[in-house]
């Protein structure tokens, strides 16, 4: 734990890169709002430019043909996309998963385009090289294929995504046509498919029998047939996401799908152990942040109610003179 001293010194540091860079015709994204009464910890400032090429839907193509896994996590916001991004992810889905692990809801059926757009320009925010993916939300691309190929324009223009993701086998070629011949690429996605939980009876596994492996075999090539860039397997057997990986040239993402998919996907929330409604058997923890918040946020309660909170270096100092003269004013 550095002193209170040398934290003052590392900051003072900080501040004076901020201005250097600002003068460099580099200002810092917050610099116009830093002062130093207002801000005792700044934002650490990566000094080093960035060496990661932005990936694109090219890169995958070229991840699969060199046999390397292809990495994706979920972000809904800014400070997750960044610290997703930093960490030299391949791609970022702003998914529909929003509307349980963030929006509260019990499935991804309400979440709406207005909803999407407002979290995925925060993600193209805080995301500098990962491919942005924006997920196309229940209704958005079922209806037409003018309405689909139109909301999936709007993921790029209005919420600054790279592609789209939207959920179907077959009954989607035509729209996924549509929305590519527009110059968007798509990821395409098949298994359990949660838009469609009313139809599937549940969030449960897809594919168990050899008619229903074999109608996703299918799915599958149609998709890549359809100019898809990549599809997403989910909670698929993994000997079925395996086979599919191998008959296409386009590139899988498992998520329940297990290690023979081209990459894959869990939702950023369940690593982080920050969504504790459920936890699907697929999902390795990385974290217990949930347990984390709640014992930062007790802490804070604490020191608040002992007083130990806000201290000294926590205050903003006013001279002796002016504090002087102010008494004279207001007695
Ligand atoms: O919405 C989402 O997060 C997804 C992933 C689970 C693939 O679709």
């Amino acid at each position: 734990m550095p002193r209170v001293s040398a934290l003052r010194e590392r900051d003072g540091n900080i501040f004076k890169a901020v201005k250097v860079a600002a003068k460099r015709g580099r200002p810092h994204p917050t610099a116009p709002t830093i002062s130093e009464d207002t801000m005792s910890t700044p934002a650490p400032i990566s000094t080093s430019a960035p060496t990661r090429k932005k990936v694109t839907t090219l890169t995958y193509r070229q991840k699969k043909e060199r046999g390397e896994p292809i990495t994706m996590l979920t972000a809904y916001d800014y400070p997750t996309a960044m610290a997703v991004d930093r960490a030299g992810i391949d791609s970022i889905l702003v998914g529909d998963s929003l509307a349980m692990v963030v929006l509260g809801y019990e499935n991804t059926l309400p979440v709406t385009m207005e909803e999407m757009l407002h979290h995925c320009r925060a993600v193209a925010r805080g995301a500098k090289t990962a491919l942005l993916i924006g997920d196309m939300p229940f209704m958005s691309y079922q209806v037409s294929v003018e309405e689909a190929t139109r909301n999936a324009g709007r993921f790029l223009q209005q919420g600054g995504m790279d592609a789209v993701k939207l959920e179907g086998g077959r009954e989607r070629a035509g729209a996924i046509r549509s929305i590519i011949s527009a110059g968007i690429p798509v990821m395409g996605h098949i298994g359990l498919t949660p838009q469609s939980v009313n139809q599937l009876g549940g969030f449960r596994a897809q594919g168990k029998t050899a008619i229903a492996a074999k109608r996703l075999v299918e799915d599958a090539l149609i998709l890549e047939e359809a100019g898809c860039f990549s599809i997403v397997l989910e909670s698929v057997p993994a000997r079925l996401a395996e086979l599919i990986s191998k008959k296409l040239s386009i590139p899988t993402i498992g998520i329940g799908a297990g290690a023979g998919c081209d990459g894959q996907v869990l939702v950023t929330h369940d690593l982080l152990g920050l969504f504790d409604r459920f936890t699907p058997k697929f999902v390795k923890k990385y974290a217990d942040f949930n347990h984390e918040m709640q014992k930062a946020f007790a802490d804070y309660i604490e020191d608040v109610e002992t007083k130990r909170f806000p201290a000294q270096e926590h205050t903003v100092e006013m001279d002796d003179r002016e504090w002087e003269m102010l008494l004279k004013e207001v007695g």
